[in-house]
């Protein structure tokens, strides 16, 4: 065992803990994985990987030795370290993360005496430290550190951003916290920044509002693109070349999705409005987030006249390539304002999970290939830049569909506008001359 290894018992086997778990083990540290939920453990047993994410197999795999699986709290903590938080903390109606999984999981800690410091990665508002700290110091864990490590791991690249991050995030109760949580990360290049515990919880649910700040900075000056005659593709290369903004996060489209930035957004404008701040800039951030996929259909009807009786193929379902994960996919939105206009929805993903049971997808087609789901279409739109969707034939798929010139909606900018004019289609994308 490497001088610096540890025990670490992780709590959660999501996208999170899963990429945390494996990388750790990776790292040369024991791991112990639990979850609540038996079909994950079982699967994680066999050898199988509940959730897509590139990489993350073969890593389980090669560290096998290092790793255990457990739905039982106390045999993950037997022994261990430091217990790593990193479930799920789902949105409130009210906006306000539900943190009812990580209070469960330190309910289950009360008997680990030997634990040397608890750890949250998941994403909790500003404050949550303190209030743990209290939990700790009132449940006989008062000598048990605190620490806070934000995860910075975007899914589909989730391994690269775990072994080589911009920099690793800790917020510890003191110095000593620091450390041990510094230690677990040995062999990873970057900096390191160390802060208090609040501070680090900040840092978090900023970098995501920012990002998302800057996708719907993008949207709106795409919308003014389209008013205007400019192209918001040579607009945002052109900007991204100030390394004071950079070129990344400027890409117009449906808006982001996926089960950070929708949520983290809503949280921290939650926090600010239950401190009597109301935070305007993130508002606005939210409501053109919230535009941009009824504002694609609504261009979608205009360009067709109606959607009454339609058939309209939605390509992509993710929230972005390189995942299965549907959270708060734009295309969901999409499904079900189209069926709410009357068209009938073919669809297609090579990867997302099978969503028969819930609206609107019970509604929809959903076909194995995307020659099938353009097949008698009015028209398509791309909801989510798929490679294969950039190396399709669609000068050939034009006969498949129902229309002589079929509307091609891109909403992701990720055809070629004159590839597609030439091949046929009435071309539509968002703050690109059409
Ligand atoms: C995001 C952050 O990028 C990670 O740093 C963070 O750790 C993670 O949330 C989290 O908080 O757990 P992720 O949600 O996996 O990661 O996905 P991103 O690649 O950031 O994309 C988010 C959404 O924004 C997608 O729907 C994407 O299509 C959209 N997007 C992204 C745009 O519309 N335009 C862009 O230019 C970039």
């Amino acid at each position: 065992m490497h001088p610096d290894s540890s025990r670490i018992a992780v709590f959660g086997a999501g996208y999170i803990g899963l990429v945390a778990g494996a990388c750790f083990a990776e790292l040369g540290h024991q791991v112990a994985i639990r979850d609540i939920q038996s079909e994950r453990i079982r699967l994680l047993k066999a050898g199988d990987v509940p959730i897509y994410e590139p990489g993350l197999g073969d890593m389980l795999a090669r560290n096998k030795d290092r790793l255990t699986y457990t739905l039982d709290a106390a045999e993950a903590v037997a022994g261990a370290d430091v217990a790593y938080i990193c479930v799920d903390t789902p949105p409130t109606p009210s906006g306000d993360a539900d943190l009812s999984r990580v209070w469960a999981v330190l309910a289950s800690l009360t008997g680990a005496t030997h634990l040397r410091a608890v750890v949250v990665k998941s994403t909790v508002p500003v404050g949550t430290g303190a209030r743990i700290r209290r939990a700790l110091d009132d449940s006989g864990l008062a000598h048990v550190a605190y620490a806070s490590n934000p995860e910075f791991t975007a899914e589909g690249r989730a391994l690269e951003d775990f072994m080589r991050p911009d920099r690793i995030v800790v917020g510890a109760d003191n110095p000593a916290a620091a450390r041990l949580v510094r230690s677990l990360h040995h062999g990873i290049p970057g900096p390191v920044e160390t802060m208090d515990v609040a501070s680090a919880e900040m840092v978090k649910m900023a970098a995501n509002a920012l990002l998302a700040t800057k996708i719907s900075f993008t949207n709106e000056i795409a919308a003014l693109c389209e008013a205007t005659g400019a192209d918001i593709t040579h607009v945002t290369r052109a900007i991204g070349q100030d390394h004071r903004l950079g070129p990344h996060f400027m890409n117009a489209g449906l808006g982001y999705g996926g089960s950070c930035f929708p949520k983290d957004s809503r949280a921290l404008r939650a926090l600010a409005a239950n401190t009597g701040y109301s935070f305007q800039l993130l508002t606005a951030v939210i409501e053109v987030n919230e535009l941009q996929p009824r504002r694609a259909v609504q261009r979608l009807k205009t360009a067709l006249g109606t959607l009454h009786n339609r058939t309209i193929a939605l390509l992509g379902m993710t929230f972005k390539p390189g995942t299965d994960d549907m959270r708060e996919a734009p295309s969901t939105v999409i499904a079900s304002r189209l069926l709410a206009e009357g068209a009938t929805v073919t669809c297609w993903d090579p990867m997302a999970r099978p969503q028969p049971d819930t609206h609107p997808w019970n509604l929809t087609d959903r076909r194995p290939t995307i020659s099938e789901a353009l097949t008698g279409a009015d028209a398509a739109i791309l909801v989510t830049e798929w490679p294969d969707l950039a190396t399709t034939d669609w000068a050939a798929h034009r006969h498949l569909m129902n229309n002589h010139t079929p509307v091609l909606y891109d909403g992701r900018n990720h055809l070629d506008p004159a590839t597609l004019h030439t091949a046929g289609y009435t071309y539509i994308s968002t703050g690109r001359p059409t």
